[in-house]
């Protein structure tokens, strides 16, 4: 694997950075059909049939909903001072709007209260996909009132646990969430059609704005932010058909959602390339989506080398790079980039890495362990390039892996491990892997060496 000369023990990184882990409610928690929760989109997808790999659900996943005392016990033996997670809306409005469901919401409040007392800092995303079934019924976000009935859930939520938890996600991936579930029909609720999509994603974004006003008046002290899952994209060759290639690849999956939130705008080049299925923008949305935020998230995995095609870009197969188990490359050296460019171009107040991992096929040895060099080298890998941006002056506050346990990858059901916890799934029972004894050690020493507060402001 290729990584830079810089090494890790020569970083420095703020002593208030945060070390932490992340994970998503449909991916983790199970208990589906307990205590007051609704169906959610994600429910209705993995039961129909030919939808997610070996006809997986997350109907039980790591059974965190009734496991997460361990798993805290177990974030502070990691020794993470941060974890993100994401609530399930169907656990609080089961119905899509109306009343609250009150034991729902007591295992948020139970879930922080624990993570607070373990010196653990909450993280939590509003949206991490799991709509109520019901609003989807109702035409789901590509309809404008799905965004009041986000608003109303938001605002319970931050009513309860907004005196305790100061970070605040409104949004994980709203690119993910439009194009896989209502464009290309990958992910709940499966649909296909772009006009869809990006009606979907135009609402997504403007009740992004909405919920920000919300959480600042109800959790007063708090960040606020959003999180996408950029990527950069590098043209195959110096050829202007590859550059334009490039150049439409990187607007439709990153420009068109940070400008919006930074700028007020869609990009004038994918408005044109949308045309009639640009999505209807009311007077006053951009005001709302752009919005000052505290942070930016940024979910990162992978760069795209691109070439011209019939499509307008072709992914092209890099010979000498290394590939996780989900076919992404492996590029520290693009999260550089990216994390520079986001910082050039729109100047956010600070970066979080909110998800950085990788999939690979672990298995138990005979004598219980489970080795995993590959993901440590990975994140060993991203963690450098990122001590080296903060030192260039890029405002990166923290950084989670994907994830702290193995889960249920979307339509790729629990074939892909992503954890630095094996989950036994049979048994639930959970085996941290060398990674976790690794990034443990590395925090404790990072931590030991961090820069005081003034030297890296
Ligand atoms: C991201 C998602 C997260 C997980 C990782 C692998 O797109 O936010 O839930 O599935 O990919």
């Amino acid at each position: 694997m290729k990584t830079s000369a810089t090494s890790l023990a020569d970083l420095a990184f703020p002593a208030d950075f945060a070390w932490g882990a992340a994970t998503a409610a449909y991916q983790v928690e199970g208990a589906v059909a307990e205590e007051g929760r609704g169906e959610s989109i994600w429910d209705r997808f993995s039961a129909t049939e030919g939808k997610v790999r070996n006809g997986d659900s997350g109907a039980v996943a790591c059974d965190f909903y009734h496991r997460y005392r361990d798993d805290v016990a177990l974030m502070r033996e990691l020794g993470v001072n941060a974890f993100r997670l994401s609530v399930a809306w169907p656990r609080i409005v089961p119905d899509g709007s109306g009343v609250a469901n009150p034991a729902g919401l007591d295992f948020y409040d139970r879930l922080v209260d624990d993570l607070l007392a373990a010196g653990i800092r909450p993280f939590v995303t509003l949206y991490h996909w799991d709509l109520p079934q019901a609003l989807e019924d109702r035409g789901g976000w590509p309809e404008r009132g799905t965004v009041d009935a986000f608003c109303d859930y938001v605002e319970v939520v931050a009513a309860r646990l907004g005196d305790r938890v100061d970070r605040w996600v409104t949004h994980n991936e709203p690119r993910v969430a439009s194009w896989l579930g209502y464009g290309w029909g990958m992910h709940a609720p499966g649909r296909t059609n772009e006009r869809d999509a990006l009606a979907a994603a135009h609402h997504l974004l403007l009740s992004h704005g909405r919920a920000v006003e919300i959480l600042r008046r109800e959790s007063p002290h708090a960040q606020v932010g959003i999180v996408l899952d950029p990527f950069p994209v590098y043209p195959a060759s110096a050829g202007a058909s590859d550059a334009a290639a490039a150049r439409h690849m990187d607007g439709f999956h990153n420009r068109w959602f940070l400008d919006p939130i930074f700028k007020g705008r869609y990009p004038e080049d994918l408005l044109d390339h949308f045309g009639a299925n640009a999505p209807r923008v009311e007077d006053g949305d951009f005001r709302q989506i752009a919005v000052p935020l505290d942070f930016i998230g940024v979910n990162y995995y992978r760069r795209e080398v691109v070439a011209h095609s019939e499509n307008g870009a072709r992914t092209v197969h890099m010979p000498d790079s290394d590939y996780t188990d989900m076919g992404w490359e492996v590029s520290p050296e693009g999260l550089y980039d990216l994390l520079v460019t986001i910082r050039d171009e729109y100047g956010p107040k600070a970066i979080y890495v909110t998800e950085n991992g990788a999939a690979f096929g672990d298995l138990r040895a005979h004598d219980g362990s489970v080795r995993d060099p590959e993901r440590q080298d990975y994140i060993a890998g991203h963690i450098r390039v990122i001590g080296r941006a903060i030192a260039a002056g890029v405002p990166i506050a923290g950084y989670f892996v994907w994830s702290f346990l193995d889960n249920f990858e979307w339509a790729h059901g629990y074939n892909k491990r992503f954890g630095i916890v094996y989950v036994d799934y049979p048994t639930l029972a959970r085996i941290p892997k060398s990674s976790f004894y690794w990034y443990r050690d590395f925090i404790a020493a990072a931590t030991r060496a961090a820069l005081p507060r003034a030297a890296s402001s």
